[in-house]
């Protein structure tokens, strides 16, 4: 993001939704026109005594001047949402966006939203949306409990039953299999959640036969098939060996051991942060949208911003980096 994007701003509110979810409202210096659903907002935070960016879905077009964002507190989080749940009402912001990469097709004959967890944030603003445009669609919200059905509610206020919620805990689980048959002839999906329902999201879709332009999907990079733990990076043309804590991403240790890296999403979706694995002897856990499943077989390569690397360490190369 250009440098030129960033204004200032001020958390006008913040409320709990769940223990470890909270609802912030953002007042930009200068507010902008409404953002349409999918769009995303850039803030500035401090993780430690470094700066960084976040990036978080707007639950709304923020059409009454306010940025609204929920932001979940990661126990393996890089320290944004930390940094995030800390904030006191008033407190002074930087933002930049909003931005969209995720954008909604209008005029589809349905819509299928499927969300898991936290992903519901992008999916929030499309549901509104859909619902304003009177367009035929399904939101389909899972969690591990009812009460972490963060946004379920006031969702369900507003779009009635187009809202089916699924908790673990009560047995309930998305069946995308039936979910995409069930959608209408040219109709569209939308995904956000961890790694394990893109995937099964993916596959559904890829075997209903429809064209593969209809999927969107969006991640939010976390959770992978194996546990989070601290690894070993080795870099035999730098002579380097850092090790990535359990609280850090690869891409994050990488960075503060003075590694040039480039980067763009930092949720495992544009392939920026790629780095060559020459060798591993500890299992690559890909957590990104990016490779492909044969990609992630073949383990050349994986995503710095996600993957991690689980009873071992890993060898790679950052030929293509100027570090
Ligand atoms: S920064 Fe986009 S995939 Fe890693």
């Amino acid at each position: 993001m250009a440098a030129t994007d960033w204004q200032p701003a001020r958390l006008r509110a913040a409320r709990a939704l769940t223990p470890d979810i909270r609802l912030l409202e953002i007042e930009p210096a200068t507010p902008g026109a409404p953002a349409p659903p999918g769009s995303h907002l850039g803030v500035a935070v401090m993780i430690g005594e470094r700066p960084d960016t976040r990036s978080y879905s707007l639950l709304d077009s923020g059409a009454d001047g306010l940025y609204r964002i929920a932001v979940k507190r990661l126990p393996d989080s890089r320290g944004g949402s930390a940094y995030m749940h800390g904030l006191e009402p008033g407190a002074r912001l930087s933002i930049s966006g909003p931005r969209n990469h995720f954008g909604l097709t209008p005029g589809r004959p349905g819509y299928l939203l499927v969300a898991g967890g936290i992903g519901i944030t992008p999916l929030h603003a499309m549901a509104l949306a859909l619902h304003q445009a009177g367009a035929r669609f399904r939101l389909l919200y899972a969690a591990r409990t009812r009460r972490d059905l963060a946004l379920a509610d006031g969702l369900r206020a507003r779009i009635g039953d187009r809202l089916e919620t699924f908790t673990d805990d009560e047995g309930g689980r998305i069946d995308l299999a039936a979910a995409v048959a069930d959608l209408a002839p040219g109709g569209e999906a939308y995904l956000c959640g961890p790694y394990g329902m893109m995937e099964a999201g993916r596959r559904a879709w890829a075997e209903s036969g429809r064209p593969a332009q209809g999927l969107r999907f969006e991640t939010f990079g976390t959770g992978g098939r194996h546990a989070t733990e601290a690894f070993t990076v080795r870099i035999p043309r730098l002579s380097r060996e850092i090790v990535v804590p359990r609280h850090q991403t690869m891409l994050e240790a990488l960075e503060a051991a003075g590694i040039a890296m480039i980067h763009d999403c930092r949720r495992g979706e544009c392939g920026l942060c790629t780095v060559k694995i020459l060798d591993a002897d500890g299992t690559v856990d890909h957590r990104d949208v990016f490779f492909s499943e044969a990609q992630k077989a073949a383990n050349a390569q994986l995503c710095t911003c996600v993957s991690r690397v689980v009873g071992g360490g890993i060898t790679i190369d950052t030929a293509d980096r100027a570090g």
